[in-house]
């Protein structure tokens, strides 16, 4: 298992993939999604892997041999780092990790560090989706998640009150059934490139409500909303012990 987790290691150092590669990759190749712009634009459509992945049932052996490639960069436990390179995936909703999966495959989203590594040829089709998305959420979540500066909380709880409960819920628990992420204990570095990218409509295939509403929001705003979501921890059942290793992957 190791020796895998070490070739993707080795192969993300030698392609520099590491920061700067998120300006390059597969936003130079025309993107197959829809964006905002296009007439016929119909956010989260039904078809294609998606749909084919939430209706198969999921193999959990072969869903943890396929979440070794992801471990390289997501880590055996899920936690993704605080500096919000990857993001944690563990605790974040089944049809979340399902439908962004699918969006990172058919290039709704600009991904190229991860791109090459989850490709059918690489880990399989809609089968394997399922199943890496069923071993996902048998992880329990980061403890200790990247945070902002914890300046401007007061506000961001406002902001958040006003603009975000509705689809993100209360806690910032998000909603399985209607693809709304969980935003809570997500590395705050991580939420704030995601909006921004969704703002921008660098995100395809994204919430055409959450775009138009976000519009107005400042600087300010933007990282006080953000810092204080990712400042709420999840129910007690749902986090994982400090210093965990996933035994799975020793
Ligand atoms: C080479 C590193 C790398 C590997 C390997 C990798 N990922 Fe990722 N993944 C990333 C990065 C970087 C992002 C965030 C991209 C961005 O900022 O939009 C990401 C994002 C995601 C997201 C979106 C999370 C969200 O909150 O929206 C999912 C789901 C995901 N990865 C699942 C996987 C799965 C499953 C695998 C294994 C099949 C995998 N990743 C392998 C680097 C990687
Ligand atoms: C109309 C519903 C809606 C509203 C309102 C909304 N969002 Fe979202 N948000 C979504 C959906 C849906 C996604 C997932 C996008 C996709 O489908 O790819 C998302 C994604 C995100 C993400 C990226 C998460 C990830 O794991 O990649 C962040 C960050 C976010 N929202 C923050 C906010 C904040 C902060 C607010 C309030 C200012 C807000 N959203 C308001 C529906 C909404």
């Amino acid at each position: 298992m190791k020796t895998l987790i070490r070739a993707v290691a080795v192969a993300l150092v030698a392609t520099a993939a590491f920061g700067t590669a998120a300006d390059a990759g597969p936003r130079d190749k025309p993107a197959q999604g829809k964006s905002l712009g296009d007439k016929d634009y119909s956010w989260n459509a039904n078809g294609g892997e998606k749909d084919e992945a939430l209706h198969l049932k999921p193999d959990l052996k072969n869903g943890r041999e396929v979440y070794e490639v992801c471990a390289a960069c997501h880590l055996p436990e899920g936690w993704g780092q605080t500096d919000g390179t990857f993001p944690q995936l563990a605790g974040q909703h089944n049809k979340v990790i399902i439908k962004q999966l699918a969006d990172i495959r058919a290039l709704n989203r600009d991904n190229p560090t991860m791109y090459p590594f989850a490709l059918p040829d690489q880990i399989g089709g809609p089968q394997a989706i399922a199943d890496v998305a069923a071993y996902i959420g048998t992880l329990k979540m980061n403890p200790e998640p990247g945070y902002g500066d914890g300046t401007d909380l007061e506000h961001g709880k406002k902001l958040y009150k006003e603009n975000c409960v509705r689809c993100h819920g209360e806690h910032g628990e998000g909603n399985n059934d209607k693809y709304y992420p969980r935003l809570e204990s997500q590395h705050y570095a991580y939420l704030l490139r995601q909006y921004q990218w969704i703002k921008e409509g660098k995100r395809r295939n994204a919430n055409p409500d959450m775009v138009k509403q976000i519009q107005t929001f400042t600087d300010r705003d933007t990282k006080a909303v953000l810092d204080y979501v990712s400042r709420i921890k999840p129910p007690a059942n749902l986090i994982g012990v400090k210093g965990w290793k996933n035994p799975d992957f020793q």
